[in-house]
């Protein structure tokens, strides 16, 4: 069918958070365990129906290169809820986008890995619900690996570009 439209989406955060088995598992429901660090960019895309309309969603894998926030409508900022620091480097990644995406870019907060059990978990969901809402982002934990959440997080910051 016809696209009527074209989203480009960016996702950053620290590296090995998750952010190639997020959208790995967003667009073709895949997920690898051995998965390899991002050299330079790379971008899936998934056409969806939203409000009737056939959206093509471009979704980047930019591993940091802020060229790459230009015209970007949506960002994805990824933390993985068992190392603490990830989540600390949030507020530079919000920055980062804010100084080199266009004004209106949509920004959600994910934190990934949401599987792992509860004597791994560093960063209690609470408190970066907490965090979001004062930032004024979309938040949700996510699980690339069960896949928990992941279709709901990427169609709620779709929903909200729309
Ligand atoms: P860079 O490319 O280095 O920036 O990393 P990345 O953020 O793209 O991370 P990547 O998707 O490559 O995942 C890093 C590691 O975390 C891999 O070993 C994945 O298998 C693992 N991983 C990713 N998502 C999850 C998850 O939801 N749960 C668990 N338990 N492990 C995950």
């Amino acid at each position: 069918g016809e696209i009527d439209y074209v989203f480009k989406v960016v996702v950053v955060g620290d590296s090995a958070v998750g952010k190639t088995q997020l959208l790995g598992r967003f667009a073709k429901d895949e997920f690898f365990l051995d998965s390899k660090s991002t050299i330079g960019v790379e971008f899936q895309t998934r056409t969806l129906t939203l409000h009737r309309k056939q959206v093509k969603a471009q979704i980047w894998d930019t591993a940091g290169q802020e060229s790459y926030y230009r015209g970007a409508l949506g960002a994805m900022v990824v933390y993985d809820v068992t190392r603490r620091a990830t989540f600390d480097h949030v507020p530079r990644w919000v920055e980062e986008l804010r100084a080199h995406a266009d004004g209106s870019t949509v920004v959600a907060l994910v934190g990934n890995k949401a599987d792992a059990p509860a004597h791994r978990r560093e960063v209690p969901a609470d408190e970066a619900a907490r965090f979001a809402e004062e930032q004024g982002l979309f938040f949700s934990e996510a699980s690339a690996l069960t896949g928990d959440n992941v279709e709901r997080a990427f169609l709620a910051l779709l929903e909200e570009v729309f």
